[in-house]
Parts: C-alpha cells; structure tokens; sequence
C-alpha cells in the first residue's frame, strides 16, 4: 500500500469512527434524555438499559478504530513521534482520557446500573445513570474539542 493510500483509508475510519462515538454522545444527552424524563422509572430505565447496551458496543469498536488509525497515520504516514505536531499530541492526550472515562463508565457504574436494575432497585439504578451521565457529559464537550482539534490543527501553523 502507498503512504497515500494508507492516508486515505486510516483517515476515513479514523473520522467516521469518531463521528459515531461524539454524534452518539451528542444523540443520548441532547434529544433522548430530555425526551425520557416524563416516562415512569422502570420504562424509563430499561429503555435506557437497551439504548447503552447497544451504544456501548459501537463505542468499544470506535476505540480500536480511533487507536489503530491514530497510530497508523502516526508511524506510515508522519513518521514516527518526533514528526507529529502539537495538535495530534493534544489529540492523543485527551483521547486517551476519553478512553480511560470510558472505560470507567463502562466497569464501574455501568456494571452496578445493570445489576440494580436486574433486582428492580430503581433508585439505586437511577443513580448510577446519574453517574453515567456525568461521565457522557465530560466526554461529549472533550470529544467536541478532540474534533475541533485534529481537523484544524494541520493548518495551525
Ligand atoms: C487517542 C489516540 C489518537 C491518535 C493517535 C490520533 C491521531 C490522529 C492523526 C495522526 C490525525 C491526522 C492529523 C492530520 O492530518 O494533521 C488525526 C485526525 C483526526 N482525529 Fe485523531 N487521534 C486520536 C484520537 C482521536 C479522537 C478520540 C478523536 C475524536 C473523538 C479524534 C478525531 C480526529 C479528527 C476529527 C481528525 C481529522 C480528520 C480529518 O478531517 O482529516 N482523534 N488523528
């Protein structure tokens, strides 16, 4: 494969896969939250339950994508680290803390959501969609600025 070629495909997965996770993130909190908040607590917390589950999945596979196309563009494309500029480097460093929240979010109070829901414990549940929420909030506005970022930094100077 040539540079170009390896540019073009790790670029589009690596944009695609972060419109999926931020457009994801932007969906839950702007449109289905304030559309939940009428519904009764167990409808609203199963729906919720499903909704994250299948999320939560495009989310692990938007990951792999935004890691494995960072670092191919990165070692094929630029070079290696010494030639990358300032933006990839903020890029990487606030992804990373995505990922990490992440993966908090995703063993922690997501973990403890489901089982308190399984029991039928609904204020137990709720506060930890609490927590998740919280965790989604952080990651939307990082992950606005991410993109912000790495679309606009190659012309930064
Ligand atoms: C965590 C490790 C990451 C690495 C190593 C990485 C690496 C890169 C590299 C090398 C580029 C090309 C920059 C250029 O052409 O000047 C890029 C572009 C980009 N990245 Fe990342 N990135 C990472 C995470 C993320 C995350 C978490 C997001 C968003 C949620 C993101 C969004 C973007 C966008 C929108 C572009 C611009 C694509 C385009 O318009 O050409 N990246 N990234």
């Amino acid at each position: 494969m040539t540079t170009g070629a390896i540019a073009t495909v790790a670029l589009i997965l690596h944009s695609l896969a972060a419109v999926v996770w931020v457009g994801g993130m932007f969906f839950a909190l702007m449109a289905l939250r304030p559309s939940t908040t009428a519904l009764e607590p167990g409808t609203r917390l199963s729906l919720w339950s499903r909704t994250l589950e299948r999320f939560f999945t495009w989310v692990w596979a938007a990951i792999a994508l935004l890691l494995a196309s960072g670092y191919a563009l990165i070692f094929w494309v630029f070079g290696g680290f010494g030639k990358i500029g300032l933006h990839i480097n903020l890029m990487q460093g606030i992804g990373i803390i995505m990922m990490l929240a992440f993966f908090h979010l995703y063993f922690a109070p997501w973990r403890r959501f489901r089982a308190a829901l399984a029991r039928q414990d609904y204020p137990a549940a709720a506060g930890q969609l609490n927590q998740i929420r919280i965790i989604v909030t952080i990651n939307l506005v990082l992950g606005l600025i991410t993109v912000a970022i790495g679309s606009s930094g190659r012309y930064w100077g």
